[in-house]
């Protein structure tokens, strides 16, 4: 709520090194979630505990999870896509789970090789396990603007899902443009279509910038009500299974544009552009 403060969710080393070319060893994850925590995020989405065979950059999950910086006020999520991935990620110490599917058939079927009803039905001992051990669940709507496959989705499509991802008990729900090919129009007609399920206080906005308009979008959700937005530190990643996916909203962009307008993300802004000139320069990560 209000409208002088924003929460940033920060999945950097999750959406942006899933999709990193470059070997990015175990020891510099952690050394990118030290920091990320530092800068004052109080959200970060440290892996996802998915198949080594269809994200082997995630293949060191456990060893992230285990390894991660922890601090006060610091939720550390993890993305899962089954019931397997839930249990693993929760023994090693996750605090949130991402269930993760789509507003496009085809999407869910290269993403997670099962059909949107086939994803939700394993989402619900997901919920279980969450529930058990108090752990909130955010769910991901991918596609909701645009599918790499399917082209433009009806935004009453994506509110669809949403709203089974609410009755499956998400107590976030993300809407994605999963390409950044979404327009602050079209963000603003699925975000409608999505309020008519979930109210603002719920939705979060996980916007790509592939083609640039990502703060764009962020505005056209932000004047419908949304108050939690995705970025990644120095603008790193995509999305594997979605050809063109290239780039997350980068988290400085996303800080000073909203500081810039008085609104407070809690995130240390020098720290954090440090941070990126080291990713930026690549000193960041060893080259492969
Ligand atoms: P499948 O091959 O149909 O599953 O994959 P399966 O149940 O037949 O299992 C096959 C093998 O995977 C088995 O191993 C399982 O044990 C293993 P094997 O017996 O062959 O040695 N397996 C697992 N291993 C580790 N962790 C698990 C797990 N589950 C099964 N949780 C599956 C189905 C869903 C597992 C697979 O398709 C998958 O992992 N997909 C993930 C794809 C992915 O991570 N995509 C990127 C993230 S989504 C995204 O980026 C969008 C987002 O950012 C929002 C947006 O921008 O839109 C969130
Ligand atoms: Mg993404």
């Amino acid at each position: 709520g209000g409208d002088r403060q924003v929460t940033i969710v920060e999945v950097g080393p999750r959406d942006g090194l899933q999709n990193e070319k470059r070997l990015v060893s175990t020891g510099e994850k952690l050394r990118l979630i030290g920091m990320l925590a530092d800068c004052g995020f109080a959200r970060i989405e440290a892996t996802a505990f998915v198949s080594p065979k269809w994200v082997p950059q995630m293949a060191d999950h456990e060893a992230v999870m285990r390894g991660a910086a922890r601090r006060p006020g610091l939720v550390l999520s993890a993305l899962v896509p089954n019931e397997q991935g839930a249990r693993a990620a929760i023994a090693a110490g996750a605090q949130e789970l991402a269930v993760f599917t789509s507003a496009s058939e085809t999407f869910s079927k290269r993403n997670t090789n099962c059909t949107i009803e086939e994803g939700l039905a394993r989402f619900v001992p997901v919920m279980a396990l969450a529930a058990e051990h108090a752990l909130p669940v955010r769910g991901y709507v991918s596609c909701a603007v645009d599918c790499p496959y399917e082209g433009p989705i009806e935004p009453g499509a994506a509110a669809k899902v949403a709203a089974r991802l609410r009755d499956l008990g998400c107590a976030e729900i993300a809407v994605a443009d999963t390409i950044g090919r979404a327009t602050p129009e079209r963000v603003h007609a699925m975000v409608l279509a999505a309020l008519d399920e979930v109210e603002a206080a719920r939705l979060a906005g996980h916007f790509h910038d592939t083609s640039g308009l990502a703060l764009a979008n962020v505005d056209a959700a932000w004047k419908l009500g949304l108050r939690v937005f995705d970025a990644a530190a120095g603008g790193l990643g995509g999305c594997p299974y979605a050809p063109g996916a290239a780039g997350n909203l980068r988290s400085g962009a996303l800080v000073e544009h909203f500081a810039s307008r008085g609104i407070a993300t809690g995130v240390n802004r020098a720290l954090l552009a440090e941070m990126e000139n080291m990713l930026a320069e690549g000193a960041f990560f060893s080259e492969p």
